[in-house]
């Protein structure tokens, strides 16, 4: 261990200190801005840009109490600065040229269908008679080529070298994990997801559009946090299951978005029940009332309770979103009336 032995150590320990509402640390979002040792006072200088009091205060009691034990530091002296977010403009959220709203679609835990309702609300706005434009967001595990039978490679424009969206039932749609090789989504981590993420949505020819939805991976990850900084969201629609454990997860996508000041335009509840078919027995597999219970703890309205409908699964898989029907479907009814009250929120 060198004379600087110390700051490893500090570095260590700050990366146990996470942004509220974020899985990320603050040492690798670049909060901290030196870090000085005199005598056994650590001097620490950090940098915020959040128009929330609680975050620095917060921010400042883990740190201490993350030092705590380390005998090397006997006090800590704090210096948070926190610039107003406008300061920032140039690196700010910006909106996107040609796109008048954009919507993120997000949920805290996967599986929960928010990409099943991305495309469903995509295409019956597109129905609606909006220019409507989908990305998946989803680096990882995209689904929406798939879900909206989409087998159009990618193009670039010529001239302007930006990547030209697929059209599939009307929606433009465009997939982060196009761009990447079977084998790459591995290899790509941290700050080059963030750099990919910063520049992907700008390098799309997306054209005029009333609305752009983003269906967002699940969790309060990499992506979802670079897509909050850097673009100006107009809403998100927290997607959750009835049960606890999604509900757990859907109130931290929904901090994350608070804390940034991005509103909540409303909450769905997917999978709310089974109805038996050919009868009216409602069975209520992932338990009843969550979605509405944690709609109202978190003052956002609830956009809709979606039944769990065997003609969605597999029109999903079949890549024709179940509001285009043939078949009659509860759950088609509800994506509609969704759409609708979406459609009202943002025009
Ligand atoms: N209301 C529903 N009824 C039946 N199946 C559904 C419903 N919502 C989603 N699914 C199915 O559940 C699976 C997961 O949904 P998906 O939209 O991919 O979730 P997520 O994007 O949250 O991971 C898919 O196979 C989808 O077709
Ligand atoms: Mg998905």
């Amino acid at each position: 261990m060198g004379t600087d032995g110390w700051r490893d150590e500090v570095i260590t320990r700050l990366r146990g200190v996470k942004y509220p509402g974020f899985s990320r640390d603050i040492i690798s979002f670049g909060l901290v801005q030196d870090m000085v040792m005199e005598g056994s006072d650590l001097k620490l200088k950090l940098k915020l840009t959040t128009p929330d009091p609680a975050v620095p205060e917060k921010i400042g009691k883990e740190i201490r109490d993350a030092l705590k034990g380390y005998a090397l530091v006997k006090s800590v002296t704090l210096e948070i600065e926190v610039a107003p977010p406008q300061s920032t403009a140039s690196t700010g959220p910006q909106g996107i040229e040609g796109v008048k709203k954009i919507v993120a679609v997000a949920s805290g835990k996967g599986g929960v269908g928010k990409s099943t309702v991305a495309a469903n609300l995509a295409v019956q706005m597109a129905r609606d008679g909006l220019k409507v434009g989908l990305c998946d967001c989803d680096l990882y595990g995209p689904s929406q080529a798939l879900m909206l039978g989409c087998r159009e490679g990618i193009r670039v424009e010529e001239g302007t070298e930006r990547i030209v969206p697929a059209e599939c039932h009307g929606v433009k749609l465009m997939s982060m994990g196009m761009l990447l090789g079977d084998d790459s989504p591995a290899a790509l981590r941290g700050p080059m997801v963030t750099r990919f993420t910063q520049q992907f949505l700008r390098q799309v020819a997306w054209g005029e559009l009333d609305v752009l939805v983003l269906d967002l991976p699940p969790g309060t990850g990499d992506i979802q946090l670079t897509i909050v900084q850097t673009v100006a969201l107009d809403g998100a629609v927290i997607v959750t299951t009835p049960q606890e454990v999604a509900l757990v997860d859907a109130r931290k996508a929904i901090a994350m978005f608070r804390k940034v000041n991005v509103a909540i335009l409303g909450l769905v509840e997917n999978m709310s029940f089974f109805l038996v078919p050919g009868t009216n027995q409602k069975h209520e597999i992932f338990g009843s009332g969550g979605g509405r219970r944690e709609a109202e703890r978190q003052k956002v309205s609830l956009l809709g309770e979606i039944p769990l409908d065997p003609e969605a699964r597999k029109c999903g898989d079949d890549g024709k979103p179940v509001v285009l029907g043939p078949s009659p479907s509860e759950a088609a009814e509800i994506f509609v009336l969704i759409a609708q009250k979406l459609k009202k929120i943002l025009f």
